[in-house]
């Protein structure tokens, strides 16, 4: 996440980031050209490199397009891909449309939020895990489905639910030992 200097803490609930405004200068004006007709993709890319949107990425943008601040909150509110708070490494969302919830969505919903201890619309303390709902993700025949970022994981029940978080734990485990092992 380059946008976003992290300093963090082992089992701190809020990661404290700093906004990178070189970052910010190169969303701005060199990926979009300070062009105010493409603030949504300008909020996209922020969200790419931070994961949500800081404020202070938010009053920076507002500045550099000389657009109302109240405008750039407007949009950030508007759409359900952003989030103002920090969001999880991984996004899951379990589809709660027709054909899920018929084959047992809201279950698989439940032992989510028990397993991560968080409930939809929040995050895990260690910031790894975002819960939410979505409804109709398109496959519907593979139902119930829980997407994790862009992946969609169907024909699940409760354990295989917890299966598929478990891989993602492991995954994000991998990755931070292998970040401190570059480190030291
Ligand atoms: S209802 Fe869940 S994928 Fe369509």
């Amino acid at each position: 996440m380059a946008g976003c200097a992290d300093d963090k803490e082992a089992g701190a609930q809020v990661e404290q980031r700093e906004v990178d405004f070189r970052t910010l200068d190169d969303v701005i004006f060199t990926r979009f050209d300070g062009d105010t007709e493409n603030l949504i993709m300008i909020l996209q890319d922020i969200t790419a490199e931070c994961n949500y949107l800081p404020r202070g990425a938010l009053i920076y943008v507002a500045e550099k397009l000389k657009v109302p601040l109240s405008e750039i909150f407007g949009a950030a509110t508007f759409y359900k891909a952003f989030s103002l708070t920090p969001r999880g490494k991984y996004i899951v969302n379990v589809c709660l449309g027709t054909a899920c919830h018929v084959r047992g969505a809201e279950k698989v919903k439940e032992s989510l939020e028990q397993r991560l201890n968080i409930y939809e619309g929040e995050t895990t303390e260690d910031l790894k895990f975002t819960l939410d709902t979505v409804r109709c993700v398109g496959c519907c025949a593979l139902g119930p489905v829980v997407t994790v970022n862009e992946k969609a994981h169907g024909g699940l029940d409760r354990a295989k639910a917890l299966k598929v978080i478990e891989k993602y734990e492991k995954e994000a485990s991998q990755t931070d030992s292998s970040m401190e092992r570059g480190m030291s």
